[in-house]
């Protein structure tokens, strides 16, 4: 593979953009969800380039983006009804679907599966560009393998710079977390990665949709292995996330807070599970030393004094961040990544967080969260 160093610029241009990816390089782009490392997704050494440039695992397989229908057309071999209806109401928008790809879409794209994952993005800029060529882009988080996603051009520029020519600078993300992935597999329909568009909207679409098992060691959307989007700042939930299991609490859950999340009147207690004993980890390091908390929203921020003060937290070592004031899920989502990076940015080692509701994006951010948080070995 080539070692190719380039002179990563920012900027706004199109024609540029277009030129790059006509050429068989890589462009980073925004979307609505989160930006993507662009490339050929029918030019195989586009593809490789990509996978180098993330240091991305072949077994990962990647999304094909497109800018208008026509595109679908010529890269899956059968839509069902329930698909069409979905793409109708949410495309251009945070929603992939997985369909029988052929024969054109490179295995490489697909990682040797039969089906192939596509979305169309809501975002002017990278639509008037997918329409001004004449191929898919193929294009996933333009973050290093495992690494939070970018939500902005700056963050994408701090990471892959020297190694991409160009960064489609088009503003901050208006969802900041990935697309929802749902897959059409003979009569399965399953949600395989819980996204920018909520489980309950997908299901009220289609009812039989349900939330795929999130496998770990062998994953169908290898985004779900079981660490992923991590900060290098250790993540700690303040309840204990053993407790917390997303696939169980769907569907038999309307919004209020399940057991999971509560907190018994006698917490702390040593013998409970109610919390990490890796808690422990951080009061033992040196009492100077700062310590991240996330809230969901401000409303929870005496409960987690106390529970941190009970704990022997002294809150001078505090510092907050609110994912949203207001508790909105949404402006959560939206927030999530830059708040993550900014752990990184403060070099703050460790943080404790606190859980979104179980519902809308919260499942997203929850789950996002689960794959974020410190495990130790
Ligand atoms: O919002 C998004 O989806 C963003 C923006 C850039 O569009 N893209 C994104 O791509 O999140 P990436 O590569 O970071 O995550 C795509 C996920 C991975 O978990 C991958 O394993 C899964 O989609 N995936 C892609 N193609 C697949 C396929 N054919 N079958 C199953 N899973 C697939
Ligand atoms: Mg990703």
């Amino acid at each position: 593979m080539n070692d190719a160093h380039f002179n990563t610029e920012i900027g706004s241009d199109l024609s540029r953009a277009i030129e790059i990816l006509n050429e068989g390089n890589l462009v980073a782009i925004p979307t609505e969800t989160v930006y993507g490392l662009a490339g050929n997704g029918l030019n195989e050494s586009s593809i490789l380039k990509i996978f180098e440039a993330k240091n991305r695992p072949f077994f990962d397989p990647l999304i094909l983006h497109i800018g208008n229908l026509e595109m679908l057309n010529q890269l899956v071999s059968n839509i069902p009804e329930s698909c069409s209806r979905l793409i109708q109401k949410y495309w251009p928008g945070p929603l992939t679907v997985i369909l029988p790809k052929k024969d054109v879409v490179p295995d490489l794209i697909t990682s040797g599966s039969d089906y192939v994952a596509i979305r169309m993005p809501n975002h002017e800029l990278t639509l008037q560009l997918l329409n001004s060529i004449s191929f898919p882009l193929a294009a996933p988080s333009a973050n290093p393998f495992k690494y939070v996603s970018p939500t902005m051009a700056m963050h994408v520029y701090q990471q892959l710079q020297g190694k991409i020519p160009y960064i489609l600078d088009g503003g901050n993300c208006k969802i900041g977390i990935e697309s929802t992935i749902v897959s059409f597999m003979g009569d399965d329909i399953k949600v395989q990665r819980l996204g920018g568009i909520a489980l309950e909207e997908i299901q009220q679409e289609i009812p039989d949709a349900i939330l795929a098992n999130q496998p770990e060691d062998h994953p169908v959307a290898p985004g779900q292995l079981k660490h992923h989007y991590a900060p290098g700042c250790k993540l700690i939930p303040l309840e204990n996330s053993s407790l917390w299991n997303l696939s169980s609490t769907i569907g038999s859950n309307n919004g209020d807070e399940s057991s999971a999340l509560n907190i018994s009147d006698n917490w702390p207690d040593s013998n409970s599970l109610k919390y990490p004993k890796h808690l422990y980890d951080i009061k033992a390091l040196n009492e100077n030393e700062k310590i991240g908390a996330i809230l969901f929203e401000s409303a929870q921020k005496s409960e987690t004094e106390t529970m941190l003060k009970n704990l022997g937290f002294s809150m001078d070592r505090i510092q907050w961040f609110v994912l949203s004031e207001s508790g909105n899920t949404a402006e959560a989502a939206q927030n999530l990544f830059s708040t993550l990076r900014k752990l990184d940015n403060e070099q703050l080692q460790w943080a404790i967080f606190r859980w979104a509701p179980e519902k809308e994006l919260g499942l997203a951010i929850n789950d996002r969260l689960k794959k974020a948080q410190y495990l130790p070995k």
